[in-house]
């Protein structure tokens, strides 16, 4: 579907794409789970996050969301007569050890493993990201990612995790987008845990960064046939206008956003040159860290949703480049006011091929928010029906010019808890009515099944 021309038919097969492709449907344990303190859960960094005045949209939190811990069932069934093969979840670290280390909760590794055999009942491969930013709040306590103790709270959890689920769970992500928890959460202070500056930014971002490998590492040991990725979020970046100052903003602006976490997991170190702050990290970098960063994944995640352009800004402390909003620039948008801008998941595909070390590429995220009417029991949303289209007809035309690409996931299954926004922004195939748990299938969730099937 082309976005500018919507006349034109979408005609793409799943087949088109390849017989080995996999298609699928992407959800986070925060956005979804509900069940805050069911059983022996701890608290997790979004829960006290969300539970502060001010932080969220309409003060709203997730501690019901689409309440999947009580209703998985359901809502897997509706995947499978979706004819949805792959589901992306997450695991809440929280859940399974409820103070970030020590006791592991029976409850918790119990209900991800009713899950996990609940999908293989219905013929859906688990495909399960260890990390979607719910850190424990004793741990958050303790320095959170700044502190460098977290390589090995992490490494204990990814033990447990391989451990207990490795058997059945083939297909793991360590973290998903490293770049938004720790930019979000610990320089801008818009995400949990809340905290600001390049003092909390920095060391997060290196720790992340090693807590990459180390996951990997744990689950090639000790998962048999592992399929390993971790994911990255990024976004085509064009110069506002074509002048010196804009281009180099634009370079500073993909190095940050595009390439800080990849760069050195392939064993290229920071991109510092752009970004002359980022030579700062250099103090939380320890003798063989950048070495140890380095991890042969079998296959990276792409998440793309937009294209951003920037500009040249005296004000802006570190990068003096801004991000000029999509709503200032006359462009389609969704409610995110993220520009509907399907060339980027190409060009996005393609920089990441160009990367010698990466195996494979699959789109872990992609999908759009637009305000969604139900009316008489229906939610025709044709914007998103053509907006994922046009998307899909661009991962194809990668395909077919023999890049990389093995696989995209919707964001998401369910409408559910979109972080700082709250529950605004919908971004489902699937409507849910917050106050029944209703879940309707809307159009675009039609149109999905409709084409896996065909
Ligand atoms: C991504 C997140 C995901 C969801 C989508 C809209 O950045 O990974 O949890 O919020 O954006």
């Amino acid at each position: 579907m082309d976005f500018n021309n919507p006349q034109k038919p979408f005609n793409l097969k799943p087949q088109d794409f390849g017989k080995d492709f996999v298609f699928g449907v992407s959800t986070a344990a925060y956005q979804i789970e509900g069940a805050h303190t069911q059983h022996d859960k701890g608290i997790s960094i979004w829960d006290h996050f969300t539970s502060k005045k001010g932080n969220i949209f309409n003060n709203q939190h997730g501690q019901i969301a689409c309440d999947f811990y009580n209703r998985f069932e359901e809502d897997i069934l509706l995947m499978q007569s979706m004819n949805i093969k792959h589901f992306r979840f997450s695991l809440a670290w929280s859940r399974i050890i409820p103070n970030g280390t020590g006791m592991v909760s029976i409850e918790g590794v119990d209900f991800y493993n009713r899950v996990i055999n609940f999908c293989l009942k219905c013929g859906i491969t688990p495909w399960v990201t260890l990390y979607h930013w719910d850190l424990p709040q004793n741990l958050q306590n303790q320095g959170g990612w700044v502190n460098r103790d977290v390589l090995s709270w992490f490494e204990n959890y990814a033990q447990v995790c391989a451990t207990h689920f490795g058997d059945r769970v083939k297909n793991w992500m360590v973290l998903n987008e490293p770049m938004v928890f720790t930019g979000a959460g610990y320089f801008l202070g818009v995400h949990a845990p809340g905290t600001k500056g390049l003092k909390n930014f920095l060391p997060a971002v290196h720790h992340a960064m090693l807590c990459q490998a180390i996951g990997g590492s744990v689950l090639r040991a000790l998962v048999p046939n592992a399929h390993i990725g971790t994911t990255f979020s990024c976004s085509q970046i064009t110069p506002f206008r074509n002048t010196a100052k804009d281009i180099l903003a634009a370079k500073k602006a993909d190095a940050l956003l595009n390439r800080l976490f990849i760069e050195p997991l392939l064993g290229m170190g920071y991109p510092a040159e752009h970004v002359a702050v980022l030579k700062r990290i250099e103090s939380y970098i320890k003798p063989q860290d950048l070495k140890n960063a380095v991890f042969d994944f079998d296959f990276i995640g792409v998440q793309n949703y937009t294209r951003e352009m920037v500009r040249h800004h005296y004000l802006v402390p570190y990068l003096r480049a801004k991000i000029v909003k999509a709503s200032k620039r006359n462009v389609k948008t969704t409610l995110m006011d993220w520009e509907v801008y399907p060339p980027s998941i190409y060009n996005m595909i393609e920089r990441f091929n160009q990367y010698k070390g990466i195996k494979k590429i699959i789109i872990t995220e992609n999908g759009a928010a637009f305000p969604d009417m139900l009316v008489d029991g229906k939610v025709h949303d044709k914007e998103r029906l053509h907006y994922l289209q046009a998307y899909l007809e661009q991962v194809h035309k990668a395909k077919k010019d023999g890049l990389n690409v093995a696989g995209y996931f919707v964001w998401t299954f369910t409408d559910n808890f979109e972080w700082a926004e709250g529950y605004h922004p919908r971004f489902g195939l699937v409507y849910t009515n917050f106050s029944t748990q209703k879940r309707i299938k809307k159009a675009s969730g039609a149109w999905y099944k409709a084409f896996l099937e065909s």
